[in-house]
């Protein structure tokens, strides 16, 4: 049986993985109705993803006899500066989601858990890729400036960079 103390950080982190699902789609949204039809592409799949970070954590509390608990959320923000913007505060949001993910792994370890430890340090690598994938966008972003032909070089290149499909994902 899983301890309270570490049922409650997984459905903190169910929430979270929801949320980040929730504002990826806004996003993507926002890119769609305003021509960036490349990273509206990638943004609505990466939203896919993060529904599936959250059904693994689901699935693992389940099996462990745990109690998922689903939790109000803020809506999303409709209006967005840029592209520039979007992914700035996309690498901001996994960020704290890597801060997030750690105080579970370092309350795993307080706790005596290993098995929950075990099975956050799939997402500890998660979001070391996340994170680098982020950065490297945004890097480019900053390379093209406010030039249109570079961000339309980056809004094709984003529409072909491939999201890990779930099942893919809860493979792993
Ligand atoms: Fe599920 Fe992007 O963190």
């Amino acid at each position: 049986m899983i301890k309270e103390k570490i049922e409650k950080s997984l459905n903190e982190q169910i929430m979270k993985e929801e949320y980040s699902s929730r504002i990826y789609m806004a996003m993507a949204s926002w890119c769609e109705a305003n021509g960036y039809e490349g990273a509206a592409n990638y943004l609505y799949n990466h939203s896919d993803e993060e529904r599936m970070h959250m059904m693994k954590l689901i699935h693992f509390l389940n099996d462990r006899g745990g109690k998922v608990k689903l939790m109000p959320m803020d809506a999303p923000a409709v209006e967005y500066k840029s592209l520039k913007d979007i992914f700035e505060q996309i690498l901001k949001h996994e960020i704290y989601i890597s801060e997030s993910i750690n105080e579970i792994y370092g309350l795993c370890m307080e706790e005596k858990d290993y098995t929950t430890g075990n099975f956050m340090q799939w997402y500890i690598n998660e979001q070391i890729e996340e994170e680098s994938t982020m950065n490297g966008v945004l890097d480019k972003i900053n390379l093209a400036g406010d030039q249109k032909g570079g961000l339309f070089h980056i809004d094709k290149e984003l529409g072909g960079m491939s999201a890990k499909r779930p099942a893919e994902e809860l493979a792993e």
